[in-house]
C-alpha cells in the first residue's frame, strides 16, 4: 500500500499496532454483529438512548472510516443502507469478512487509509467512524477526505474520546483523573507509554473551525453519559471509570452534514 500521506509513520504504526491487537476484537465484534440494535462507544450505550443515526438510513450509500470488524456497517445494511468499510489493518478486516459470511451481510470491504479514499467525488450519503479514522487518522487529511466523498447534505457522524479524558489523563498513560494533566491548546497528537499507536484529537475550536473549512454544518455534539449501571462492552479497563464516566464525557460524538 502507498502511504503518501505517511511522514510521520502514524499510518504504518497504527497499521501495525491493529494487525497485533486485531485477535482482542474478534470477541466484541462477534458480540456487536449479533445485536439487533446499535449501541456505541466503550459502555456500549443504546442508540435509543443517543440517537445517533439518522432515522431512515434506507437506500443511503454509506462509508465507514476505520471499519475495524464492521459491526456498525452491518448495523446500517440491517436498515436498508449500502454501506462500504474502509480500514489499514488486514487482519480486523479478516474478522470482517468472516463476520459478514456468518450472518448473511455481505458488503465491500476496502484495505487503505481514510486519509486518501479510493473513491470518486459525491460518492456516499453518510460517512461514520466509530473509534476509527475519527481518533487513528490525522483529521487536517481525513475531515477533507470525508468532505470530498460526500454528496451535498451528506452526513458526518463520528465517536472520539472526550476532550476532557484526554486532558486528564497522566503522561504514564493511566485512566483519566480529576486534575488535569495535558495542555489544552494546541492539542493534537498523542502518544502513550507502552503503546505503539499514534492518535489524534482536537480542541473544540480547532475542530469546529476545521469542519466548517470543509463546509460542514454541525448539527450536534453528544456527550456521552453512561447509565448507572452500565458494564464496560470489552477489554477498555485502563481507559476510564464508570464513577469517572458519570461525570464527565469520556466520549463526544459529532454529527454534521455538508452544506
Ligand atoms: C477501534 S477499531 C474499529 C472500530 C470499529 N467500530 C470496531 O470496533 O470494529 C479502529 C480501527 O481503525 C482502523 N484505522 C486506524 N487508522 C486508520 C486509517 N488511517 N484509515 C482507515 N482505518 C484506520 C484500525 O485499523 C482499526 O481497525
Amino acid at each position: 500500500m502507498d502511504d503518501a500521506m505517511d511522514e510521520d509513520g502514524h499510518i504504518s504504526r497504527n497499521r501495525a499496532a491493529w494487525n497485533e491487537w486485531a485477535a482482542k476484537f474478534v470477541e466484541p465484534g462477534e458480540k456487536a454483529w449479533t445485536s439487533p440494535t446499535p449501541y456505541w462507544g466503550i459502555w456500549g450505550v443504546p442508540e435509543a438512548d443517543l440517537h445517533v443515526l439518522p432515522e431512515d438510513l434506507d437506500g443511503l450509500d454509506t462509508i465507514e472510516l476505520g471499519c475495524g470488524t464492521g459491526y456498525v456497517s452491518a448495523w446500517l445494511a440491517r436498515r436498508g443502507a449500502r454501506p462500504v468499510g474502509i480500514d489499514l489493518s488486514s487482519e480486523q478486516l479478516a474478522t470482517a469478512r468472516r463476520l459478514q459470511g456468518e450472518h448473511g451481510i455481505t458488503y465491500p470491504l476496502h484495505e487503505g487509509n481514510a486519509e486518501e479514499l479510493p473513491f470518486p467525488d459525491a460518492s456516499f450519503d453518510l460517512a461514520i467512524s466509530e473509534y476509527g479514522a475519527s481518533i487513528w487518522a490525522d483529521p487536517h487529511a481525513w475531515i477533507p477526505e470525508a468532505a470530498r466523498v460526500l454528496r451535498p447534505g451528506g452526513r458526518l457522524i463520528f465517536l472520539v474520546s472526550g476532550t476532557l479524558a484526554l486532558l486528564a489523563s497522566p503522561d504514564n498513560g493511566d485512566p483519566p483523573t480529576d486534575s488535569l494533566h495535558q495542555d489544552y491548546f494546541g492539542m493534537k497528537r498523542f502518544e502513550w507509554p507502552d503503546w505503539p499507536s499514534v492518535e489524534f484529537h482536537l480542541a473544540y475550536g480547532d475542530m469546529i473551525r476545521l469542519l466548517r473549512a470543509n463546509d460542514f454544518e454541525i448539527d450536534d455534539l453528544i456527550e456521552v453519559q453512561p447509565p448507572e449501571d452500565a458494564k464496560l462492552f470489552a477489554d477498555h479497563e485502563a481507559m476510564t471509570s464508570l464513577e469517572w464516566s458519570r461525570r464527565w464525557p469520556c466520549e463526544e460524538i459529532w454529527k454534521a452534514h455538508k452544506a
